[in-house]
């Protein structure tokens, strides 16, 4: 969910109306833009791009910030000094400590505050009682390693005017320092990769106190209502050459900012060198490689914005923020990847350009100027601090952002099964009845979800007692076929006496504040409600404590959580969001951790489903969040938000998705079929062959959508959309396996061209195809109506097989192939030279397929004496024992010279001897690899009937069946009863 609908911020006060608020949202209204600002109603986005047209426009600009050589001083990895800021023409500086830290994990971060701020020497305005300092604390809820600082790190060169630092791996990283003005220029192996203020736009916006001025009179007939509706955007320059009319306070659709510590921005440009595709910043509903924001033709007139909001029904391809944002943006070329990290959880837009370079003296002689992307940086408040990583391929570049934030929680294996959702299924019977009816049908399906409906008058922890009579029976019924429930729980609390849980909110203080300290108010789903500040330690403790068995009663093992609405989404509040001046623990102002709330929310309810019972083994939580940031990767899912039932949003999915990947967050979905609207029943059945391929897999609909479980749309759709879900289930443990690379070094599950293929300049953009894993299928979804044939691009000259008819379409390196798709058929490729795992019996849910053999495909590769590799990871899909080596990790290693496909461990552990095993490992010593499929056999192997089969000092035959290539399509064969122990050593002998 969810829609805001009729709620503008101007309804304010209607009391009258709330009740029948809930119903009378009316569908199918795109967002309203105008409810969100454009740059220019930001005011620091407004002096920052004002800053960068100055800067940019005028000859001889020179940025009026110098590092005070006197200053600096480098030791232990880490450089130091104080940047001067100039104002007044030279009458007055500003201190601004400069901390530039070198990581043994090969990246770099450059940290500037505000040595007045520091101090707390400076006044608030309005009594306010916030924090007086610059944030600081966004490190600590996002940062968890490789900060480790670099020993060996050292200056290389050092005068009067520069300090040149050589860091990173075999000391091939070198950051220029450059003092006046301050600039830094990254390089690798001697090349400039990454440069910091190099366009001058570097602005800190340092504490001034308020000079108060008569007011300004105001213009005959302007309303008051008018002046509120935006700021009055001064374009005239004052005296200090400086837009004053939005340093103190700010209003926006009827509400005022206060801004207690007046103007706080930090700016920056950031110049990717050579660089001619970024990526990243998610979220939003636009291509993977960054569009250019400063006007022209096919380019935005707008920043990317991050401001995580509930902008429901968003608009498409567009800079505007949605529900998350990881400020994580990376650049890519022919091999070569470089990328930067902006952590600050303050309202952030991005400004990117790309320039041709009139002189280049790199490129001997060659005519060819690179291009270069200048990005340009502002965030509202707190400190300015980025990291640079500087690859030099994309896999570094995920793995050490990774090390940086984390990476992705092992889920347990039924969270990558299909989700079946609407808003809502109306009570405990019509749950019921859909379980069944999906098992008629022969969809399977692991988990169903409700939304706010179930609850008691949108009181979390409570059921509606007319509707769900039995959430006990219901949990059981589900968990008869190892199916899961997950149902809502929102971080606003019902305002409403008698409700035990806003008492204990209020009596134990455990609330966001309003700017006064006093218990903040506002309005969401339930009408009137507080909102749980998840940045108290106190108020995440008794956040666990409710959802403890004995407390949220009706929840069973097999319930699991969804996490709405943390923006947070406040109906009333300014962009539907909270007060900027809104107080959280530790005094701290919203704005400062405005983008840090959904993610500190999340992770309070994940750490309460671990504890929701005492003294026994827990299960690995589930929770999805619809707001998130750097860091959330460790604790869940995301989807991206409430998008419609169109074929363009269907195709947007995929970027977005993508994105999500490259960005350290790929446990990521779209809702199948469209949140909003209805959709026919081509778009629903594209949409879940698409879906079938999306890490986090969702069926989704808004409660005036029209029923769409599957089984209802009618022949041929629902066989269709049943084999999409059967190919998703016989995949699941080659998607379990890409989600433990996920896990150990920040890999995405589907990754784009760019990433697996860096060297191939023509794929740097696409962004409507994947590979999964580590599988080398490669799928492109169509997501256009009426589509029979599908273009894919091929990145390599390796042989690629039709997945389903083994035929090889006509390829040539870097060309495309054209597939069929008529409806029923899922564009899917397999790349040569690969091996991956599945499970060929269908069952009702993966909980049923738990103990099921495996299938082993190779696709061999285009030389026949080459190889094929690949890898299979298996536990117990549920616990946190695979932390205790309690797995099963494989590789498969198919040597096309030797005719033999093994088994080793993937680590080259030993094998455990059964004293160390679990329940679940034991028992997995009788589950069998029994099918080995190899696709694209030389003409050779006509006419093999078996082949040897050496395990655990045996040695056996097993039947082969060789069908030879015909046509186009590639020689196959199939082993059967191969009878090899999945988790141990085997060889198979052709
Ligand atoms: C997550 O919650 C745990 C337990 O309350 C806490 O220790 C940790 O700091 C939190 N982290 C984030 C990112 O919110």
């Amino acid at each position: 969910m969810h829609v805001t609908g009729p709620l503008s911020s101007r309804w304010t006060g209607y009391l009258g109306l709330l009740s029948a608020l809930s119903a009378a949202f009316a569908p199918a209204v795109a967002v309203k833009e105008h409810d969100f600002k454009k740059c220019h109603q930001s005011g620091f986005c407004h002096r920052n791009r004002a800053f960068a047209d100055h800067a940019l426009g005028s000859t001889g600009w020179e940025s009026p910030y110098h590092v005070d050589a006197s200053s600096g001083s480098f030791h232990d990895g880490q450089y130091q000094a104080v940047i001067l800021k100039t104002i007044n023409d030279g009458a007055e500086t500003v201190r601004l400590p400069l901390t530039i830290s070198f990581h043994e994990s090969g990246t770099a971060r450059v940290t500037v505050d505000e040595e007045k701020r520091q101090k707390g020497e400076i006044e608030l305005r309005h009594e306010s009682k916030a924090r007086k300092e610059r944030y600081n604390g966004a490190e600590e809820w996002v940062v968890v390693g490789g900060t480790t600082l670099d020993k060996e790190a050292k200056v290389g060169y050092e005068d009067k005017t520069q300090v040149t630092v050589k860091y990173g791996p075999a000391s091939k990283f070198e950051a220029t320092i450059k003092l006046s003005p301050f600039s830094i220029d990254f390089k690798r192996d001697g090349h400039s990769q990454v440069r910091f203020n190099d366009q001058g736009l570097l602005n800190v916006e340092h504490w001034r106190p308020k000079i108060e001025q008569p007011e300004p009179e105001k213009a005959e007939g302007e309303s008051a209502e008018e002046s509120q509706e935006s700021p009055v955007i001064q374009t005239e320059e004052q005296p200090q050459g400086e837009d004053q009319s939005t340093w103190w306070d700010e209003t926006f659709g009827g509400n005022t900012d206060s801004k207690p510590r007046g103007p706080e921005s930090i700016g920056l440009d950031i110049s990717f060198v050579g660089f001619e595709h970024v990526f990243g910043i998610p979220s939003h509903a636009s291509s993977l490689s960054l569009k250019q924001t400063r006007g022209g033709e096919g380019n935005y007139e707008e920043p990317y914005r991050m401001y995580n909001a509930d902008v429901f029904e968003y608009i498409l391809d567009s800079p505007m923020t949605l529900y998350g944002a990881i400020p994580l943006m990376q650049a890519h070329r022919k091999d070569s990847s470089a990328g930067v990290f902006w952590l600050n959880a303050a309202e952030t837009w991005v400004d990117i350009t790309k320039a041709k370079e009139t002189k280049n003296p790199l490129s001997l002689g060659s005519s060819k100027a690179r291009t270069n992307t200048h990005t340009h940086w502002f965030s509202e408040s707190g400190l300015l601090d980025v990291f640079v990583f500087l690859g030099p391929t994309p896999q570094d570049l995920t793995a050490q952002y990774g090390e940086l934030t984390g990476t992705t929680a092992m889920p347990q294996e039924f969270a990558l099964g299909h989700h079946q959702c609407r808003w809502n299924y109306v009570s405990d019977d019509d749950v019921k009845d859909v379980d069944r009816k999906m098992d008629k049908a022969r969809l399977p399906y692991d988990v169903i979800w409700l939304d706010i409906e179930y609850t008691d008058e949108k009181k979390y922890f409570t059921w509606d007692k007319h509707s769900f009579t039995d959430p006990v029976g219901m949990g059981e019924q589900l968990d008869e076929h190892g199916r899961n429930l997950v149902v809502i729980i929102d971080p606003h609390i019902k305002n409403v006496a008698n409700y035990d849980v806003v008492a204990e909110l209020k009596a134990q203080e455990l609330g966001v504040q309003d700017k006064k300290g006093n218990l903040f108010e506002g309005w969401c789903w339930p009408g009137s409600s507080h909102w749980i500040d998840a940045f108290s330690p106190k108020a995440r403790e008794w956040w666990a404590s409710l959802f403890r068995y004995d407390r949220f009663v009706g929840t069973l093992p097999n319930t699991h959580i969804w996490n709405d609405m943390n923006e947070p989404s406040v109906f009333n509040g300014p962009e539907t969001t909270m007060p900027k001046d809104n107080l959280h623990a530790g005094g701290w102002e919203h704005r400062d951790v405005h983008n840090l709330n959904g993610m500190t929310f999340h992770n309070a309810t994940y750490h309460a489903l671990v504890t929701r019972r005492e003294g026994e083994a827990d299960r690995r939580p589930f929770v999805l969040t619809r707001s998130f940031f750097a860091g959330s990767q460790r604790v869940g899912a995301m989807w991206t938000g409430d998008n419609q039932a169109a074929w363009d949003h269907l195709q947007v999915s995929i970027p977005m998705i993508l994105s999500q990947g490259i960005s350290g967050f790929p446990f990521s979905g779209a809702d199948v079929g469209g949140f909003f609207g209805n959709p026919d029943k081509d778009l629903l059945t594209r949409w879940y062959q698409a879906g079938a391929f999306y890490p986090f897999f969702r069926a989704h609909a808004h409660i005036d959508a029209r029923r769409r479980e599957p089984y209802l749309i009618g022949e041929p759709y629902t066989t269709i959309i049943g084999a999409a879900l059967r190919l998703r289930y016989s995949l699941l443990p080659s998607w379990y396996t890409a989600f433990r690379h996920a896990h150990l070094d920040g890999t995405p599950i589907i990754k784009p061209l760019f990433y697996t293929h860096p060297a191939s300049e023509s794929s740097l953009a696409i962004d409507d195809q994947f590979f999964l894993g580590t599988t080398g299928l490669l799928s492109k979804p169509v997501t256009s109506p009426g589509q029979t044939t599908v273009d894919i691009f091929i990145p390599d000259s390796e042989i690629y097989y039709d997945y389903f008819t083994y035929s090889i379409p006509p390829t040539a390196k870097g060309k495309h192939v054209t597939l069929d798709a008529p409806l029923e058929s899922i564009p899917l490729l397999m790349r040569g030279g690969h091996v991956f795992a599945r499970r060929d019996i269908p069952r009702r849910s993966s909980a049923l397929m738990r103990w099921d053999p495996y299938t082993l495909v190779v696709a061999a590769p285009r030389k026949a004496t080459d190889t094929a590799e690949g890898d299979l990871y298996v536990d117990d899909g549920d616990s946190f024992e695979y932390q205790q080596g309690q797995y099963i990790h494989r590789r498969f290693l198919f040597d096309g010279a030797a005719g033999s496909l093994t088994s080793t461990d993937y680590n080259g552990r030993e094998a455990t001897s059964e004293k160390e095993e679990g329940e679940w490992l034991s028992k997995m010593r009788s589950v069998n690899v029994d099918k080995i499929v190899v696709v694209g056999v030389p003409g050779s192997w006509k006419g093999k009937t078996s082949v040897k089969v050496e395990s655990e000092g045996r040695t056996w035959e097993a039947r082969v069946e060789v069908t030879p290539a015909e046509g186009r399509r590639a020689g196959f064969a199939v082993v059967r009863k191969v009878g090899v122990p999945v988790g141990g050593d085997w060889r198979v002998v052709f």
